[in-house]
Parts: structure tokens; C-alpha cells; sequence
């Protein structure tokens, strides 16, 4: 039976969500994440939910606080089932604005996390032939204005999703990526950009999602269990991501227009 799951960016939106349905469901959760005082907090509502576990700080920069987390869920829970490589930071602006300061930091905590968070746990995941859920996004697929460092990211969270999904088949690891578009969390706390102008727009954004980050998690659960590969929680996502397979010149089209509009939209405010 497997019942032992491992989230990064365990302490608010999305990781938080994701806790709370596998604890439902009685499983006991490894939470991590940089602030503690939001790990806690995830713990209480856990156990409140019917589920148990423990916290661990863990930045996802940093391996060795990987494997020592890995450690600890071999020490503490005896393995690990299901590991989820949810932690991540927001960011936008135009490519031409964008510093390559800012690009290290997005593809470290975005990209290089989820990796590291991979490397750290195949042996756990090998043994328990256990499954990795990766937390991408939208702009993974439809690579979106005014934030290519993080289209970036997420676009090498899908790569790397199906390398393991094709390596890891014969190991029996199985292998999720989910990529939603925007939805209201914490994440703008996080937001890092040249201009305010862009951060009021992706503010807009998040808050203009038709459903929650609860919402969400029940859709990975579902996804999860039918054993979909990808997993795609937003009806408009989905419908774009087919329109781009059918005609990707009329979602370039789409965005480049949007990009216009955005501009125009900066300057406005910048005024
Ligand atoms: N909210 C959205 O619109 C949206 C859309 C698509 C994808 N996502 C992705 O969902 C995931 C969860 O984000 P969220 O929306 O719940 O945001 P959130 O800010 O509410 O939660 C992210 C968590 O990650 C933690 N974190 C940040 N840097 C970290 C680091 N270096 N090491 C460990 N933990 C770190 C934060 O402390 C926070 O608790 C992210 O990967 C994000 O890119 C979010």
C-alpha cells in the first residue's frame, strides 16, 4: 500500500492544497518549504483533515537539504511513495528588461529545484516504486508575454517530466506533470520583475481564475489516479493547449498581439 507523499512549497497555496487531499485520504505527508510558520500551519489543517506527517525547512536551492530531507523520510516514515516538485516563485517582463540576475533565480528555485528534488529521491522512489508529480504550468506550453525566464522554467519541468516518464517506465516510477494556468495563491508575494506595472498585471491574472487551488488538487488527485500523464486542471488551458497542437501559428498570432497590448497597458500605468 502506498501512503507516504513528500511536498515542497508545502506551506501555502497550491502545496498546501495538495496536502490537504492526500491527507483526506489518511496518508502521511512530509511538508517542506522555506517559511515555517506556514509548514505549521499546513501540519495542523493536515491532521485536522485525517492525515499525519511532519515539517522539515527545505530550500530547494540547495541539495544537501534535499537529501537530508530524503533522510528524514527514510528515518521517520520508512521510505516515501510519492514525491510532489511543487515549489516555485513567479516572475515577469519583457525579455529585453529582464537581468540575467533575474534569470538565475527563476530557473534555480523553478527549474533546477525540481531536478534537484528528482535527483534526491529516485533511490526512496526506486525502492518503493513510487510515482514523482511535478508541478509545471501553462506557460510551459503556450510560453506567454512579459515572462519568458519562467516559461523557460516550466517548459524544462515538462522536458524533464517526459524524460523520466521514458527512463523511469522500466523502474516502475510513474511520472505526472500538471500544468494549470493562473489561480489565486500567495505566489505575487513572491513575484520578481523590472517593472510594478507587471506585477499588478499578473496580480490580475491570478485573481481572475475561475477556480481555486483547492479545485486544483482535486483535479491532480483524479488525474493522479487515472494515471494521466499530463494533467491539465483548467478548461481553458486545456482548449488552448489543443488549439496550439492544431494551429501553433494562431497562438503565436494571439500572443504577439497580447504582448502589444501589454506594453501599451505598461506605459499606461508608468504615466
Ligand atoms: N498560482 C498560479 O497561478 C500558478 C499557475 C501555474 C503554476 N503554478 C505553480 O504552482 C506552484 C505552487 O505555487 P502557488 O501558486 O501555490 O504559490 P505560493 O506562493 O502560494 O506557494 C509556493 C510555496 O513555495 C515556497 N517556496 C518558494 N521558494 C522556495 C524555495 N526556494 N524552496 C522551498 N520552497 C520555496 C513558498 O514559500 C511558498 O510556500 C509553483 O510551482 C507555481 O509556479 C502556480
Amino acid at each position: 500500500m502506498q501512503n507516504r507523499m513528500m511536498i515542497t512549497g508545502a506551506g501555502s497555496g497550491l502545496g498546501r492544497e495538495i496536502a490537504l487531499r492526500w491527507a483526506r485520504e489518511g496518508w502521511q505527508l512530509a511538508l517542506s518549504d522555506i517559511g515555517e510558520a506556514g509548514l505549521q500551519q499546513t501540519l495542523t489543517l493536515v491532521r485536522e483533515a485525517g492525515g499525519e506527517g511532519f515539517v522539515q525547512r527545505c530550500d530547494v536551492r540547495d541539495y544537501s537539504q534535499l537529501t537530508a530531507l530524503a533522510q528524514a523520510c527514510e528515518e521517520k516514515l520508512g521510505g516515501i511513495d510519492v514525491i510532489v516538485n511543487n515549489a516555485g516563485v513567479a516572475s515577469g517582463g519583457f525579455f529585453a528588461e529582464l537581468s540575467l540576475e533575474d534569470w538565475d533565480w527563476q530557473i534555480a528555485i523553478n527549474l533546477m529545484g525540481v531536478v534537484k528534488g528528482c535527483k534526491a529521491f529516485l533511490p526512496l522512489l526506486e525502492r518503493s516504486k513510487g510515482r514523482i508529480i511535478n508541478i509545471a504550468s501553462m506557460a510551459a506550453l503556450m510560453q506567454g508575454p512579459a515572462m519568458s525566464n519562467y516559461n523557460v522554467a516550466k517548459a524544462g519541468v515538462v522536458a524533464l517530466s517526459e524524460s523520466l516518464l521514458v527512463e523511469l517506465r522500466q523502474q516502475q516510477v510513474a511520472v505526472h506533470v500538471v500544468c494549470p494556468s493562473f489561480f489565486q495563491t500567495n505566489l505575487l508575494d513572491s513575484f520578481r520583475g523590472p517593472t510594478p506595472a507587471m506585477k499588478a498585471q499578473v496580480g490580475k491574472l491570478l485573481e481572475s481564475s475561475p477556480i481555486s487551488a483547492s479545485d486544483i488538487a482535486g483535479y491532480i488527485y483524479e488525474g493522479v489516479a487515472r494515471g494521466d500523464f499530463m494533467i491539465l486542471p483548467h478548461e481553458q488551458g486545456r482548449l488552448a493547449w489543443q488549439l496550439k497542437q492544431r494551429d501553433p501559428q494562431a497562438l503565436y498570432d494571439e500572443m504577439a498581439e497580447m504582448a502589444v497590448r501589454m506594453r501599451a497597458k505598461g506605459r499606461q500605468t508608468q504615466a
